[in-house]
């Protein structure tokens, strides 16, 4: 199958996304018109010995590792990679590139927005979860002491390179918890794709080519568009992606990270389904429910204390002045954010 090339519309800030199966294999080629001065790639310890050494050949740059996991999303990590790069030199030409997952990804562009006051990055994604969703909107950060990605930039790549063969290398566990953002997409944007992935998940999961590169690209239109209509989360528009994300950070949070992210997020989409019904609309939560469950991912969590969650959900970033917002569904494929809402609704769903 031959390479998509999309585009995030940002006028003076847009960039390219090419997607294909393979990719790595011309990475050189294909990022050289970026490459001005000393290039880095910085990646983790999973990630570089499978193909750090390749990119970094192709690229003519320098290897960054640090260690594999959500501990490097901190502002030590970002610190010694900054002190790394200025000391083996840099000027504002140098670029940047993230070839990892989404801490790699957030950790690099964080780094780049800051350092010389603002150098080029590129991502290279190497989970399904980064290639969907975190590679694309430059949205950078680190982790603080009072939360996840507190510390951050709005700070765009100027490309997106996606190898979809990497996914291959990619723990199951893992290509699912990727899986739980692309199915979001459909959830709330996109009830065709929505259908597709009902009856063509075996395939994504199994890596078939077509269908995989197919679902990649689809839910990188999807996140461009929002992205473009709402770069810096102000209309509403890309507050949209947040289906499911109140009640899956709670999740994350209240099993002190043990559940992944897109774990988190794929029960998240079931509870917000039914919360959605408690306010008023028709969507078939069972449907969203059997569909996650069917593929594997975890559709309900029930460990955990209402209280606990609720007071979680409270400090969530994306809560205005202690009330509690939620993206709802309309119907599959239609979102709609509902302010307020009253917190025993809340426990009701998570109690059901
Ligand atoms: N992952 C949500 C966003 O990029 O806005």
């Amino acid at each position: 199958m031959r390479n998509s090339i999309l585009n995030v519309s940002l006028r003076d800030r847009s960039y390219p996304i090419e997607i294909g199966a393979g990719l790595l294999g011309e990475i050189g080629e294909k990022a050289a018109p970026f490459v001005r001065g000393r290039a880095f790639v910085v990646t983790d310890d999973n990630v570089a010995p499978l193909y750090a050494d390749k990119v970094c050949a192709a690229l003519g740059a320098e290897k960054i590792v640090v260690k594999a996991g959500e501990e490097s999303k901190s502002l030590k990590t970002a610190e010694d990679v900054l002190e790394t790069i200025l000391a083996r030199g840099c000027d504002r030409r140098t670029v940047l590139f993230s070839l990892g997952g989404g801490v790699v990804g957030d950790l690099t562009g964080f780094c780049a927005s800051v350092l010389e006051r603002g150098v080029d990055f590129i991502q290279i994604p190497t989970t399904l979860l980064a290639q969907t969703d975190s590679s694309v909107g430059g949205k950078t950060a680190v982790n603080a002491r009072a939360g996840k990605n507190l510390i951050g930039t709005f700070y765009q790549p100027k490309a997106v390179f996606i190898d979809t063969d990497v996914l291959k290398t990619l723990p199951r566990r893992q290509l699912l918890a990727g899986y739980a953002e692309v199915a979001k997409y459909g959830l709330i944007l996109d009830a065709d794709f929505w259908d597709f992935l009902e009856q063509n998940a075996d395939k994504v999961l199994s890596l078939d080519e077509d269908a995989l590169c197919f679902a990649v690209r689809r839910s990188c239109e999807l996140k461009a568009r929002v992205v473009a209509a709402d770069e810096r989360e102000e209309t509403g528009a890309r507050a949209l992606l947040n289906y499911g994300h109140t009640f899956g950070h709670a999740f994350e949070a209240a099993s002190h990270f043990d559940i992944l992210h897109g774990e988190g997020v794929a029960a998240g989409c079931v509870y917000a389904a039914g919360l959605s019904r408690k306010l008023g609309s028709d969507v078939d939560v069972d449907r969203i429910k059997r569909h996650l469950k069917s593929v594997g991912l975890p559709v309900c969590f029930d460990s955990f204390k209402t209280s606990e969650l609720l007071s979680l959900m409270k400090k969530d970033k994306k809560t205005v002045s202690d009330r509690l917002n939620f993206v709802c569904l309309k119907a599959i494929g239609r979102a709609e954010i509902v302010k307020d809402v009253d917190s025993r609704l809340v426990a009701e769903v998570l109690e059901s």
